[in-house]
């Protein structure tokens, strides 16, 4: 997730870029660039870190001239640095490219244009976007970068200029969001709507395969035939505060329903449900590594904890590796045994959570292979594991974390299915039928959210209660935790997860009409099990939640109220499941009044001990 902007007209570009860019530093900030057309020339400023860096660059070396495209950055491909920062340019440095979105053939893309005599200068998939542009351009920019575009594969929000042409920008979309801003004698491109906001309130949301020509007087929507599109211009009437939720009313919600796509953006490029086949090209661990691996531990805190939890099922029912999962505040203090045929994974959202980072050093000291799976791209743990897999979701800005917890999930998916195949834990068809089904997971989540209104009901019926208990078994009893802790964080109710099953030995004592029990009761090996502990809480007086599967009559007649889910195979479920409990802890701290987005003695990022 990454911010582009773009501006043609009479004004200083720069400034309006920089300022449109200021108000989209939610969808990335690791680095910064502009790029204008003066005097016939490109001026390029570029700089990593915050906007800030660029703006103070800028400063003491002011861009002039009217047309230019602007990026603030969340890196995937290539770390933050200065040469990964957009936009980047051919090797005329005549065209200039900022992209949202991965290109996931760019390795072959660009492999082949080095050998074409093409030169690099960035790590990004990016740049090959610049140097197809370049291979076509004979002095038509539109018709370069549709013929360039026929050759990528993957999702892109594009916007592209050249120095041969000032009186233009070209911007494209697929899979990647993108608006044009209609102004008086002046245009704009940008991935969302606050930052045009102060100039126009007139909008056209761009759809996929649109390519658009922009100049300051006109905004031609084409496809790529150059065929004209009709696109409806849209008057939009949110302030700035809503525009920069998207017009959710909290982060929180907006990034539960970003999971769709953060999901999809973590699997993107990296698993073929044709050819059945998982590709982690940025991972170093060699087969024979995979291959003698005795164990695997998983270390973390907090919500990626449970992801981690979840990860124990997948590996061990798909690739048959041993695991063990431990909090990273007590594995640093317990004296592991640390085995050098092992591998340690970590998990964290911003990879500077200090006890897991304390855990990778002194599973580092023990000379065990490390894994970071890991949201922020540069962050202490990416730096400091010797590989690391990437969730692709963007800033989580919301205290509790949702779109992570998901995305790390995916990441798990990835890592089980592949090393599963690469040890012959199963068959070619079972990892091809494992990796469809994880390809239909964003559809399916789309259907769950369907059911928000529903769970928002569900919220203010049961918002009064001051304690809560999340019953799940086997690959769901992490989910149990996770929607116990969503609960506790944001809305401050008493709530704690369970395995159903532990019930009898002592916590079903706390049941009564005052503390109603959220099921996790989908189709899996455990059902019939779960059917008899909904029964035992019944018989407590207890009332029964039950998150289920669609057409499931059984559950319907044996709970008060159900949250339906479409029907996955169980080692999807939890990736499915999670999210009716994250919504409904959503809905009780907004019925409850809650600070939401920031509850009270939290912080995103816990950096001390
Ligand atoms: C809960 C939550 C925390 C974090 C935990 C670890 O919603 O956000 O429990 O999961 O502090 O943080 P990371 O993943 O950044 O290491």
């Amino acid at each position: 997730m990454c911010g582009i902007v773009g501006y043609i007209g009479s004004k200083n570009a720069g400034d309006v870029i920089i300022d449109g860019l200021s108000r989209l530093e939610y969808r990335g900030y690791d680095s910064a660039g502009i790029a204008v057309i003066s005097e016939g020339k490109i001026d390029i400023r570029r700089s990593v870190g915050k906007l800030k860096q660029l703006v103070y660059q800028l400063s003491k070396n002011e861009l002039k001239g009217a047309t230019g495209i602007g990026h603030t950055r969340w890196a995937t491909h290539g770390k933050p640095s200065e040469e990964n920062a957009h936009p980047h340019t051919d090797c005329s440095g005549k065209i200039v490219v900022v992209h949202n979105g991965i290109i996931e053939n760019y390795l072959e893309l660009k492999k082949r244009l080095v050998s074409e005599g093409h030169k690099f200068k960035s790590e990004t998939d990016t740049e090959v976007l610049a140097h197809l542009v370049e291979e076509s351009y004979k002095g038509d920019i539109f018709k370069a970068v549709v013929a360039a575009l026929s050759q990528v594969r993957g999702t892109y929000a594009l916007g592209v200029i050249c120095s041969d042409n000032p009186g233009e920008i070209i911007a494209a979309r697929q899979d990647a969001p993108l608006i044009a801003g209609i102004g008086d004698n002046e245009n704009f491109i940008a991935s969302d709507i606050p930052a045009l906001l102060p100039y126009t309130r007139k909008m056209i949301f761009l759809e996929e395969g649109d390519i658009i020509r922009l100049s300051a007087s006109k905004i031609e929507v084409l496809n790529r035939k150059g065929e004209e599109q009709k696109r409806k211009i849209q008057n939009i009437a949110w302030d700035a505060v809503q525009a920069e939720k998207g017009g959710f009313k909290h982060f929180m919600l907006k990034e539960i329903f970003e999971q769709p796509q953060t999901i999809q953006d973590t699997f993107r490029g990296r698993m073929n449900p044709e050819t059945g086949k998982i590709e982690l090209g940025e991972l170093n661990i060699p087969v024979e590594a995979v291959n003698n691996l005795s164990k695997i531990n998983i270390v973390a805190c907090g919500t990626s904890y449970h992801a981690g939890l979840v990860g124990k099922f997948l590996f061990e029912n798909l690739a048959k590796i041993p695991v063990e999962v431990d909090i990273a505040s007590e594995f640093r203090y317990r004296e592991p045994i640390i085995d050098k045929n092992a591998i340690t994974i970590i998990i964290s959202q911003s990879g500077e959570t200090a006890d897991t980072l304390a855990a990778l050093k002194l599973v580092k000291s023990g000379n065990c292979r490390t894994l970071a799976i890991c949201n922020v791209m540069g962050s202490t743990a990416s730096r400091e594991a010797d590989d690391t897999l990437y969730t692709r979701c963007g800033p989580e800005i919301g205290v509790a974390s949702t779109k992570a917890f998901t995305g790390q999930l995916t990441a798990l998916y990835l890592l089980a299915i592949d090393w599963a195949s690469k040890r012959k834990a199963i068959s070619k068809e079972k990892a091809e039928a494992v990796i469809k089904e994880l390809w239909e997971i964003p559809g399916r989540l789309n259907e769950v959210l369907k059911a928000s209104e529903d769970i928002h009901a569900l919220a203010k019926e049961f918002s009064g209660k001051r304690d809560f208990l999340f019953l799940g078994r086997n690959v769901n009893y992490p989910i149990a935790l996770e929607g116990a802790l969503k609960l506790k964080e944001i809305s401050y109710i008493h709530a704690e997860g369970y395995p159903a099953g532990e019930m009898k030995h002592g916590p079903i004592a706390l049941i009564d009409e005052n503390m109603p029990v959220m099921v996790i009761a989908t189709e899996s090996k455990v059902y019939e099990k779960i059917l008899g502990n909904i029964e035992e809480a019944k018989a407590r007086g207890g009332t029964v939640l039950a998150i289920a599967s669609e057409g499931d009559t059984q559950i319907k007649a044996k709970t008060t109220r159900q949250i339906f889910v479409p029907r996955v195979d169980e080692i999807f479920s939890p990736i499915l499941n999670v999210v009716p409990t994250q919504l409904f802890s959503y809905y009780v701290a907004v019925v409850l009044g809650c600070d939401v987005d920031q509850p009270r003695n939290l912080a995103k990022s816990v950096t001390v001990e």
